[in-house]
């Protein structure tokens, strides 16, 4: 067996003489790897200075190897947990070994398919309010910001579907400290480290530090009130409350639900928008398959509003919706740090910080060898038939192994609901001469929202 090679060893750009590929990385990374891979194959090492390397893969097996067969040599970035820690805690995103074991055991009871049901109707009830906002507007000849309205809607259904609360309404201060909070958290994550420690009392520092005051206080209060039996709901925090580690008879601590609930309220909310912003622009610009899901959501429904018994005949809305993840990932990026050392593809990567392995859906997704002419929107590429033959993590929206994605499900129904109910009332159509690029920050958004113009199809009654 031939001797595996160092990491310097192994294929990739030289970039600059001291700051590797950092630069490009900062302005436009999505070319980057697209263009490495193109370049050197299916394993490329990208230098992020004197010190970091990021090695990305994009084939199946490379991902196998790293989220399923090996995994227990990866863990997610210390630098990644660090610096979501201050808003997302313990909770099961940045977790890890036994600890999250446990959490991911009593939490996988919330998202089985018969209490994810019983959330459809919360689902299409924010759509129907959101589309009443929609038909209440003076000038429907201006655009609206889709991205922004997807927003409002999918936080307003994680808040009812978590705490029976709807929390999306801008003046609400939950959803304002929740954007403060969440803006920070990204800024820090993308500086690599470099940003004001949390004691300095630099503006941001002050106003990310009132936002989770805020959000805490909030969560707890809630939690509190529940225990007291002063509120009531068949949400997914009285799951989470009432759940018990069949080894032990443990629940979780209140502390411990903050942590779940605020990692539900992100998690469950930044993605979903991100993927239909996407969806509704990729839409307006493929009629033929607009036309399509029309006449499912006509032929399935006959007129009336959308519900989970539904969902196996509504198949060509959640393969658009599939498609659109395909093209946009939301979550570009999903990183490991290697806790042991370990060969991936005949290159050692020793155990240290310094080596982030990134697989990335955004270039494993437009590989030709899996997905033909990658560019082209076709969501026929996810009938059955053609989901069969190919590998199974060839695709990695909601990432894979055991840290899949909880939410899957969720958000795989909430997307199909809610688009149904969108469809049967309005047509969302491009600005002419509106050019859409995607902004990879930690999730893959359309760069300064995503204005439409949002044309109703019959006047209200
Ligand atoms: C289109 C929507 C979504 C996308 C694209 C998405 C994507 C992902 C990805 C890629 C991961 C794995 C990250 C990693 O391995 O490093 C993940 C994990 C997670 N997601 Fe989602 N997600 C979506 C919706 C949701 C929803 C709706 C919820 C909850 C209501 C949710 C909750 C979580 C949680 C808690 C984790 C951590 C799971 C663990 O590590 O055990 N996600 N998501």
């Amino acid at each position: 067996m031939p001797e595996a090679r160092t990491l310097g060893e192994a294929p990739g750009p030289r970039g600059h003489w001291f700051w590797g590929s950092i630069q490009e990385r900062r302005h436009n990374p999505l070319h980057l790897f697209i263009r490495a891979h193109q370049e050197y194959g299916d394993l490329v090492r990208l230098r992020m200075g004197p010190t970091i390397s990021l090695v990305s893969v994009s084939s199946p097996e490379l991902v196998k190897h790293v989220l399923v067969d090996h995994a227990d040599k990866y863990g997610k970035p210390s630098g990644l947990v660090r610096d979501a820690w201050p808003l997302l805690g313990n909770g099961l995103f940045t977790s890890s070994g036994d600890f999250w074991k446990r959490q991911r055991r009593l939490m996988q009871p919330a998202f089985h398919k018969e209490h994810l049901a019983a959330l459809a109707g919360t689902m299409v009830d924010s759509t129907q309010q959101m589309l009443a906002r929609w038909h209440a507007r003076p000038s429907a000849s201006e655009p609206l910001d889709i991205a922004a309205e997807m927003t409002r809607l999918t936080l307003g259904i994680v808040g009812r579907a978590l705490f029976s609360t709807d929390v999306s309404g801008t003046a609400d201060r939950v959803g304002q400290a929740l954007t403060i909070a969440l803006a920070e958290t990204n800024h820090r994550i993308l500086s690599l480290g470099l940003y004001a420690p949390d004691f300095l009392p630099t503006p941001r520092n002050r106003a990310f530090r009132q936002a989770l005051h805020t959000l805490d206080s909030v969560v707890f209060d809630i939690i509190s009130r529940r225990r007291a039996g002063q509120t009531h709901g068949e949400d997914l925090l009285a799951t989470l409350m009432a759940t018990q580690d069949a080894d032990t008879g443990e629940r979780m601590t209140d502390p411990q639900l903050r942590d779940e609930a605020m990692t539900l309220f992100l998690a469950g909310h930044e993605t979903t928008t991100n993927a239909l912003a996407w969806m509704w622009h990729l839409l307006s610009h493929h009629p033929d398959v607009e036309a399509r899901a029309r006449a499912e959501v006509d032929s399935v429904l006959a007129g009336r509003a959308p519900t989970a018994h539904d969902l196996p005949r509504l198949r060509y809305l959640t393969q658009v919706f599939e498609e659109a993840m395909r093209l946009y990932p939301p979550a570009w990026i999903v990183a490991r740090q290697p806790l042991k050392e370990d060969v991936l593809a005949g290159i050692h990567l020793p155990a240290t910080p310094r080596v982030i392995v990134a697989l990335s859906p955004y270039v494993l997704h437009r590989n030709p060898r899996l997905w033909p002419d990658p560019e082209r929107f076709d969501p026929d590429r996810f009938s059955p038939e053609q989901s069969a033959s190919r590998p199974r993590l060839a695709y990695l929206p909601f990432g894979g192994g055991q840290r899949l994605c909880i939410g899957n499900g969720f958000a795989l129904m909430e997307a199909t609901l809610i688009t149904a109910e969108v469809l049967r009332h309005f047509r969302l159509r491009a600005v002419p001469g509106h050019t859409v690029e995607p902004e990879p920050l930690v999730t893959l958004r359309p760069k300064g929202g995503l204005p439409m113009l949002v044309e109703p199809l019959h006047a209200r009654a």
